[in-house]
């Protein structure tokens, strides 16, 4: 099995690569291209794991890199981790957060959808999916009850997607909130 897992230098995606290539994945990462390499996380990987990740240098904002990677790939399964993820952060700058979390969630789905159909995506999304969820923990079967404005005008975005015949394989689900040493 191959997986391509965007966000790879998170604090997910430091587990999950383990978890995956443990499983006997042929793991694949995308990481930001800076003007000098940072593994984020994944520097903490032991360094047998780290050789054996693919990484491909590029931006979730960008359209043709997206995808170039997934078409290249054509992963089983990918793991769409990369955002911005830091909530005080998206109030400050709410145009490049909005580009990064939905132009770049926009960029793995269409690409998914034109160069790679059976590829199952998993969107690690949000929390704010549940609003105030009746059941816990939730899982795949919990009704999304957003309290949110913005995260219902963005589902009705995505769900517009998940309509179209071709892309049905797509899991809407969130993280959960991890504390660690990592
Ligand atoms: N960790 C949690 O408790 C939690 C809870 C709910 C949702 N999530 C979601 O799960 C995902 C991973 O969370 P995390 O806490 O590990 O994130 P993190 O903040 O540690 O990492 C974000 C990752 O996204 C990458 N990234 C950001 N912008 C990018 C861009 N333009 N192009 C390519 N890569 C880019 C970063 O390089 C980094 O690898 C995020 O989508 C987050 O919103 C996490």
């Amino acid at each position: 099995m191959k997986a391509l897992i965007t966000g790879i230098t998170s604090y997910d995606g430091y587990f999950l690569s383990q978890f995956l290539s443990s499983k006997g994945y042929e793991v694949h990462g995308v990481i930001r291209r800076n003007s000098f390499k940072s593994f984020g996380n994944l520097s903490l990987l032991p360094d047998g794991l780290k050789k054996q990740i693919n990484l491909h240098e590029g931006d979730v904002k960008d359209t043709s890199f997206i995808n170039r990677v997934v078409s290249e790939v054509k992963p089983d399964e990918l793991y769409h981790l990369a955002a911005q993820s830091f909530v005080a952060y998206s109030f400050e700058n709410p145009p490049s957060t909005y580009d990064i979390n939905i132009g770049g969630t926009l960029n793995v789905v269409n690409a998914i959808r034109d160069y790679s159909p059976n590829t199952r995506l998993y969107f690690a999304a949000t929390s704010e999916l549940f609003g105030k969820p009746e059941t816990v923990p939730q899982n795949e079967n919990t009704p999304f009850r957003p309290q949110s404005l913005c995260v219902a005008y963005i589902m009705i975005k995505f769900g517009n997607l998940w309509s179209k015949p071709k892309l049905t394989k797509l899991l809407l689900m969130t993280n959960f909130i991890f504390l660690g040493e990592k």
